[in-house]
């Protein structure tokens, strides 16, 4: 079944962004223990979550579209009035807030902050995240033991060039239409996927890994990248491998982030990418290039349905 392409956006109610701009200043900044959001703190946004109706109608919104094993997997929450009225940095204080009502805040990184800043390089390989080209569809941190169960990345400057359409695919329905012979070949640990470094919270590297890895939705992952393609050898696997490939890019939807959308998916059920970004990037300021910010979630008893 396909969904309108409006259905995934959720946009915040006036009375919701009001409320987040009175309690955001008081509200305690975002400090993390062991890579994830401390455990006062998400409880001290917890509370702005449970005094309002209007958070827990976005919250039950979001759940819906994030867990609903019928569902995209994806959702685009609209907070560019966070970060209009409330400037960039308090706008991020509140960002944050609205995705801790939907699991644990988890930075991953341990080289960055929990907003891990995401600009234009012209200088790396450009199907990085940080890169001007195509990203081919993949989940975050794919050889860890425990990728992030939600990535989030928020739209701070759009592509000038008007590019950069984003991307995201359903695996699950994607590996349902694939052959036996295709999975039985996907399920063998024999995947690699670049360095494994510097990382908190997402458990211990994966090396080799299977792309498959039998556990339901909810608890496992499809450990899916196109980036490791380029890599293999004309063999089986990697023919199960653009095999899902290509599934993926027959049911992909695509679309452009703007200014303050807010794109979160779950990453046990749906890979993202981004189309490359316009051409002439050379002749943008690097200040003016395309800009997110990303964070990752962690399911816990706030994700709870
Ligand atoms: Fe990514």
């Amino acid at each position: 079944m396909t969904t309108a392409p409006s259905t995934f956006r959720v946009p915040l109610p006036d009375t919701l962004v009001e409320l987040l701009g009175r309690k955001v200043i008081d509200l305690p900044a975002p400090g993390l223990e062991g890579g994830l959001l401390r455990g006062d703190v998400h409880m001290a946004y917890d509370r702005v979550r449970a005094e309002s109706p209007e958070a827990q109608i976005v919250v039950h919104r979001c759940r819906d579209l994030l867990n609903d094993p019928h569902g995209d997997g994806f959702a685009v929450l609209e907070a560019s009035p966070l970060l209009d009225r409330y400037g960039l940095d308090d706008g991020q204080k509140a960002a944050t807030v609205l995705l801790s009502w939907l699991g644990v805040p988890l930075r991953a990184f341990d080289r960055w902050p929990l907003w891990k800043p995401l600009g234009t390089n012209l200088a790396i390989d450009p199907m990085r995240a940080t890169g001007a080209g195509h990203n081919p569809l993949h989940i975050d941190v794919v050889n860890a033991t425990e990728p992030p169960d939600y990535s989030a990345l928020l739209c701070v400057r759009p592509d000038p060039r008007g590019e950069g359409y984003s991307i995201v695919s359903h695996l699950r329905r994607a590996v349902d239409r694939l052959s036996d012979d295709e999975r039985a070949l996907l399920a063998e640990p024999v995947f690699h996927d670049g360095a494994f470094y510097d990382l908190t919270g997402v458990g211990t590297e994966f090396d080799p890994f299977p792309v498959l890895d039998g556990l339901p939705p909810t608890k496992g992952f499809v450990r899916f990248t196109a980036k490791m393609l380029p890599g293999m050898d004309l063999d089986p696997h990697t023919s199960a491998v653009r095999a899902l490939e290509r599934e993926l890019i027959a049911e992909q939807r695509t679309f452009r982030l703007g200014f303050g959308d807010l794109i979160v998916v779950n990453q046990h059920v749906c890979v993202h990418g981004r189309e490359a970004l316009g051409e002439g990037q050379e002749e943008v300021p690097k200040e003016r290039r395309r800009l997110l910010w990303q964070m990752f979630l962690r399911a816990g008893e706030a994700v709870a349905r």
